[in-house]
């Protein structure tokens, strides 16, 4: 092939700064992305810290660090104020911003939903939807992958969390959820940099709330189960409804499930869909790891629809998942604010200090991945070694995501159904941009030419 043809080597990636910003520019910078305000030095750097109106911040990139503050120090480093002040409206003091004893008693009675025996349960929905995108797609010659996938996560979490059942009019719901979404991102970025509380936010100001529909219908759902009792396979709100703290034998009351149900929508939904849209754009960009992939789907499935039988079956397609969550972490950013003093890679933390943690940075560090720009799934690969805090797509320590497996399974049941099915490509002047809005979404969305497989 000659050179002027080749395809790219790397690919697309968010420009990080290469100079400090100002206040302003900051503004500015994250207003347009957020992940843009991460310096570059980041990717090679195990710590970079400073001061942005008056208010210090640490990025940290360092492994150890990273173990103690997600793990060995977790006490000193509880979710900031930010993350709790955006998401509090929408999903209460549930399981994801809970903290201390509140925190401890709803991971204990939530943790067995998520059991691997559980989520074998639920994967014939995973199935299901995988099935209805392929048939979505026939007579497709091009599309919108993360719509699709939007549309396909969607499908199996609401079937998860409330058996459908027109019990919740999915349409509303990820309306809802959208517009939740949009606006909480546009207070981000003045909170992810500490600016007091007491300047006006552009959605606080707006007023009215987003997420009131889903509340009302999610409180209707709960208490219909109550009286109709658990399905025949157990969906997540059955499970949680049986759920019970074994030490304090304590159990949700009806405002506790409805909120840990919405958490699992807002946090499981388009979480997965990112990582499944970033997939295939990432195979239509790497013809070679595709056919890899289609390789071992075909061997395995034989043209059929992946279920949960097959898991476990399938590492190439798990490796390529992995290597996109390395490469497009959904949750690019978390952030901690420091309670007491400490010390990160020797550097003084000081009591309310912001420690943010940029996964995305995290895992494009030159210091932890060799070639970090560049898509190799085999990073992965049984027996290849990396530090388990190099890569955090699902953060780690005790507040670990607990729908990590679930999303694990999902994923590899989607993406094995589909590349069974289709072979994707890339459709010129169409590449998605990396682009962070509380999660990294592909501006423009993952326009890919669609053909089936004969
Ligand atoms: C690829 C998909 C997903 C990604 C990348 C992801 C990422 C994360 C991350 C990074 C955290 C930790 C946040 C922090 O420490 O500040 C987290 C926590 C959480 N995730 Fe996920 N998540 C995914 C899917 C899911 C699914 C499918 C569910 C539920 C159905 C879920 C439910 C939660 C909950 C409840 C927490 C809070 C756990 C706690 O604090 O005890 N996530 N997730």
């Amino acid at each position: 092939m000659p050179d002027d043809q080749a395809p790219p080597l790397e690919p697309v990636k968010v420009p990080l700064v290469k100079t400090p910003l100002t206040v302003l520019q900051t503004l500015r910078t994250a207003r347009r992305n957020v992940l843009e305000i991460i310096p570059d030095i980041c990717t090679k750097q195990p710590m970079v810290s400073g001061k942005t109106a008056m208010v210090r911040w640490h990025m940290v990139m360092d492994p150890t660090a990273l173990r103690r503050v997600l793990k060995d120090n977790l006490e000193n480093y509880p979710k900031s104020d930010i993350t709790k002040n955006l998401l509090r409206p929408a999903i209460g003091d549930s399981l994801f911003i809970a903290e201390g004893a509140h925190w401890r008693w709803q991971r204990r009675a939530a943790a067995p939903v998520f059991s691997h025996r559980n989520i074998a349960a639920l994967a014939p929905i995973m199935s299901a939807s995988a099935e209805a995108v392929c048939q979505r797609l026939k007579g497709q010659p091009q599309a919108d992958m993360f719509a699709e996938m939007v549309a396909a996560t969607f499908e199996v979490i609401s079937n998860v969390t409330f058996s459908g059942a027109g019990e919740m009019a999915g349409g509303d719901v990820h309306e809802a959820i959208d517009r939740f979404i949009d606006q909480s991102a546009r207070v981000s970025l003045l909170d992810i940099i500490g600016i007091p509380t007491w300047v006006p936010r552009p959605s606080r100001l707006l007023g009215g709330n987003p997420v009131a529909d889903m509340k009302r219908v999610a409180d209707a759902a709960i208490e219909k189960r109550r009286k109709t009792g658990a399905k025949a396979v157990p969906d997540l709100l059955d499970l949680l409804l049986e759920g019970m703290d074994p030490e304090t034998k304590r159990q949700m009351n009806s405002a506790e499930l409805r909120d840990n149900l919405l958490t699992f929508i807002v946090a499981g939904h388009e979480t997965t869909a990112l990582t499944l849209a970033w997939a295939l754009y990432l195979c239509a960009f790497d013809q070679d790891v595709q056919e890899k992939l289609y390789a071992e789907v075909s061997e395995v499935l034989g043209g059929r629809i992946a279920g949960p039988d097959d898991i476990g079956k399938l590492p190439y397609t798990e490796q390529v998942i992995k290597e996109t969550l390395r490469l497009y972490p959904p949750a690019s950013f978390i952030s901690r604010t420091a309670q007491a003093p400490d010390e990160l890679c020797g550097r003084e933390i000081r009591r309310k200090d912001t420690v943010m943690l940029p996964i995305y940075a995290l895992q494009r560090n030159e210091q932890l991945w060799p070639a970090p720009d560049t898509f190799k799934p085999e990073r992965f690969a049984k027996g290849a070694k990396y530090d388990r805090f190099a890569w955090l797509p699902f953060g780690d320590g005790p507040r670990v995501c607990i729908g990590a497996h679930f999303a694990m399974v999902e994923a590899q049941i989607i993406l094995a159904s589909l590349i069974s099915r289709y072979h994707f490509e890339p459709i010129d002047g169409k590449e998605p941009v990396p682009e962070m809005v509380l999660t990294l979404r592909p501006k423009g969305g993952v326009w890919l030419q669609v053909t089936p497989r004969s």
